[in-house]
């Protein structure tokens, strides 16, 4: 009767709290947990895969399989069972080791009199510090939601907060036995309670849905599902499209050229000299290029945004992205455009520099006899590579 004693063992280790809170100065220590009002997470210490390393990490209560949702020392693991967590008369939530080392720490501190902290595991697998004192629950010190790991969780903001200008990434794990960061970096956004996102370490972008009847996550999608999907696969100015092969074309204007080091790359049909007669063509129905070349401002009509970048002779394109309230404000972008695709259904306008006699060019040209002139050439130049 080898199974039914583990299983006792286990639970008698396990002193769990029924609790979803840590006040000030109590502290949690490898073994115990918190759980969530909902029983959903569950906030302790665990190893995962075949590790003997341990995390203190929020996980899925209810779950045969081991499904941890965000790792607080993902580059710093405990090396033995000594760990606890505690929370500080500042708001500053710590994990400290046997010896008293600081492994990890929100480093927050909170300001005012007469307050009353906690750390918070919220019913959507959000670990907070707030001030219990402050009934307005959404205001919070520090939330694990801001610092989100492989998976995503409804309510997370992921991607580039243009206010603050905060990047937040999902981070893929090493490999299931090491949650430490790959940098495949991923931004989604869905809104169900049932499903789960998660980056993979082979850089995939997986959907999980959670069957209740037997809990278990089964993989709904998986994206890339095209080769689009990819990053930058193509060429800066290179376009993306899932429909046609090749998958790569150059923007309009442009085309390809053999560069200095023998690789063919998408350039201007026509080099622009920031005269006054330049303009921008306009490119519907794509994703915007990555906008780490990309400089955004506030308050800006597209029309403001056109004149900003046409007097900026380094300012190779501008976007009104459709994420601010009342769609104002402008993108620009000074440098090569990456990772530019055609997206049929959400897609956004991008108008991109030209020169005033390629403008034309393109303007007068049929679009499809260009199109088969660009497949023709990238068809041409790609077979000169493979001979
Ligand atoms: C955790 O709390 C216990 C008792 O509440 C105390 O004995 C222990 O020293 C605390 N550990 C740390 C690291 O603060
Ligand atoms: C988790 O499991 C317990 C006991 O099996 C059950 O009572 C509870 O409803 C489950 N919770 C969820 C969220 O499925
Ligand atoms: C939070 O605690 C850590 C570990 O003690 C410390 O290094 C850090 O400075 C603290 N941060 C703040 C803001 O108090
Ligand atoms: C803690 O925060 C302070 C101020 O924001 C910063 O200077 C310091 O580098 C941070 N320390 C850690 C360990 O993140
Ligand atoms: C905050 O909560 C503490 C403990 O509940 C209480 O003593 C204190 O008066 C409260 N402060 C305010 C400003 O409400
Ligand atoms: C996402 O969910 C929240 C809360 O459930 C809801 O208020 C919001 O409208 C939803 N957003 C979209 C885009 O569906
Ligand atoms: C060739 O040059 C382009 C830009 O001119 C550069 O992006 C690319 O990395 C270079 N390739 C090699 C193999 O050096
Ligand atoms: C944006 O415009 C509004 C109204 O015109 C103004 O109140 C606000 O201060 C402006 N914000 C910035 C960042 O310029
Ligand atoms: C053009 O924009 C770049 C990037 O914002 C800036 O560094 C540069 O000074 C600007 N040049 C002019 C002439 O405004
Ligand atoms: C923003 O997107 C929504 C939905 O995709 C669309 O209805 C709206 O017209 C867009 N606004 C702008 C300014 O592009």
């Amino acid at each position: 009767m080898l199974i039914p004693y583990i299983n006792i063992f286990f639970l008698l280790l396990r002193t769990t709290r029924s609790i979803d809170t840590i006040s000030m100065h109590q502290n949690i220590s490898d073994g115990e947990t918190i759980v969530s009002g909902n029983a959903e997470f569950e906030l302790g210490f665990f190893s995962p895969g075949s590790s003997k390393y341990r995390y203190m990490g929020i996980w899925l209560k209810n779950t045969s399989l081991q499904t941890v949702l965000w790792v607080a020392n993902r580059e710093t693991p405990l090396l033995d069972t000594l760990g606890s967590v505690k929370l500080d008369n500042q708001g500053n939530l710590t994990l400290v080791g046997g010896s008293g080392k600081v492994i990890w720490s929100s480093n927050t501190s909170a300001s005012g009199t007469n307050i009353n902290l906690v750390a918070q595991l919220l019913d959507t697998g959000n670990l907070v510090i707030t001030n219990s004192n402050i009934t307005n629950i959404d205001i919070f010190i520090w939330q694990s939601f801001d610092y989100p790991g492989d998976t995503y969780l409804p309510g997370m903001k992921v991607g580039k907060n243009f206010i603050t200008g905060r990047e937040t990434y999902m981070t893929s794990w090493r490999s299931a036995d090491d949650p430490s960061h790959m940098y495949i970096t991923c931004t989604y956004d869905i809104n169900t309670t049932t499903l789960r996102a998660i980056v993979t370490p082979s850089g995939k972008f997986e959907i999980w849905h959670l069957k209740f009847s037997n809990p278990e996550w089964m993989p709904v999608a998986t994206i890339p599902e095209d080769f689009c999907d990819n990053y930058g696969v193509c060429d800066p100015y290179g376009s993306c499209t899932s429909a046609t092969s090749p998958n790569c074309e150059c923007l309009k204007g442009f085309e390809r050229k053999n560069s200095d080091n023998d690789t063919s790359v998408c350039q201007r049909r026509i080099a622009f000299d920031c005269g006054p007669r330049e303009g921008f063509l306009k490119f519907s129905s794509m994703k915007l290029p990555d906008t780490e070349n990309a400089v955004f401002s506030s308050n800006m009509s597209l029309s403001d945004c056109e004149v900003a970048c046409k007097n900026n002779c380094s300012c190779t394109a501008y976007a009104n992205p459709n994420i601010t309230s009342g769609g104002v404000g402008c993108l620009q972008w000074y440098g090569g455009l990456i990772d530019v695709r055609v997206f049929p259904q959400n897609g956004q306008d991008l108008y991109v520099r030209l020169a005033a006699l390629a403008l034309s060019a393109v303007l007068t040209l049929s679009g499809l006899i260009l199109a088969f002139y660009i497949r023709r050439k990238w068809k041409k130049t790609s077979n000169a590579e493979n001979s």
